[in-house]
């Protein structure tokens, strides 16, 4: 039988590649040296698409396969896809749930470490040779302090725990309260903001959370407050993040995320108070074999005509 025709979109893991170069007849987009007459020429018979998280499909690309079925996408978030339109057509989305929970909230409480010990600054100090001439100085500490999670989702849920673990009071805000929670829920973000020593985002990329990390919501957090974004860069008014982070009226950042990826603001670049991580949340080599896998999983049961084992919605 004639193997279904993909694109894939992304370059992936080895692993991933090899397993869609023996099931199916595979074309890499990123490399064809004239991308729109590969697409009009593969177009008619293109049944599945494997993407990743940042990328997912463009609109105008969908449009252009009238005989897609399926997009498998390598990454948890799928705000890169237009899901709606998706169903409109009845192509099915599938994403990498739960297997990156762990490493995700792992990461996030990493991050945190790194940027109320100063770790990053610790290094370089030592490096440095300056050790010799006296101590680094004292810094903060998670233990006792406060941390408001936006978004008590699968990760939320994990970070929540580990820094419950960490002796850190956890409350968290989220569309609406989750009856079976211990947290303390709060409403309204810019109250939790204002109460909170941390500020943890961790809330899915849409039109609703677009924008609501707001000057606002910033300000509340105040000059003793820090905020962690390990979701999107969309969820924060990135331009008043740096303002308020250079003068001080925000006080520290821990970023995984930007606005315009992979461009971060130069102003960031110097800054004394900000950790700053390359979107490297699920970037280890267990979690992203694990996505990888189920990449390759759903489009092999959805030719198969199997259930979907990770089906978006
Ligand atoms: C990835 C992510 O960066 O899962 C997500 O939503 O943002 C990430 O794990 C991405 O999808 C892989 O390239």
């Amino acid at each position: 039988m004639e193997k279904p025709s993909i694109i894939q979109y992304v370059p992936m893991l080895a692993s991933v590649e090899t397993a869609l170069q023996s099931a199916y007849d595979v074309h890499r987009l990123w490399e064809a040296p004239d991308r729109d007459a590969l697409v009009a020429e593969i177009a008619p018979r293109v049944r599945g698409f494997a993407t990743d998280g940042h990328h997912g499909i463009p609109p105008d690309l969908m449009a252009k396969l009238p005989a897609l079925e399926i997009v498998s996408s390598y990454g948890v978030g799928y705000d890169a896809i237009d899901t709606a339109a998706c169903k409109a057509r009845n192509v099915r989305v599938t994403n990498t749930p739960d297997v990156l929970n762990d490493v995700m909230a792992e990461i996030t409480v990493g991050l945190m470490v790194a940027l109320c010990h100063r770790i990053p600054q610790a290094d370089a100090f030592v490096r440095a040779g300056r050790w010799t001439s006296g101590n680094f100085g004292l810094t903060g500490e998670l233990t006792g302090a406060h941390a408001g999670i936006v978004g008590l989702g699968r990760i939320g849920k994990e970070i929540a725990r580990r820094l419950t673990a960490m002796k850190m009071k956890v409350s968290y805000h989220g569309r609406r309260e989750q009856a079976y929670e211990p947290y303390d829920y709060y409403a309204d973000l810019t109250a939790m903001a204002r109460d909170v020593d941390w500020l943890v985002v961790i809330a899915p990329g849409t039109n609703e959370t677009r924008g609501i990390i707001s000057r606002q919501v910033m300000e509340a957090l105040g000059p003793e407050g820090s905020l962690v974004n390990m979701a999107r860069g969309s969820l924060v008014d990135e331009p008043a993040m740096v303002e308020l982070l250079a003068d001080g009226r925000l006080g520290a950042a821990a970023l995984d995320v930007f606005a315009e990826e992979p461009k971060v603001p130069e102003a960031l670049w110097t800054m004394d108070n900000v950790v700053l991580s390359p979107h490297q949340g699920s970037a280890t080599h267990k979690t992203r074999g694990a996505m990888g896998d189920l990449v390759v999983q759903n489009l092999a049961a959805h030719f198969k005509g199997d259930p979907l084992l990770t089906p978006v919605a």
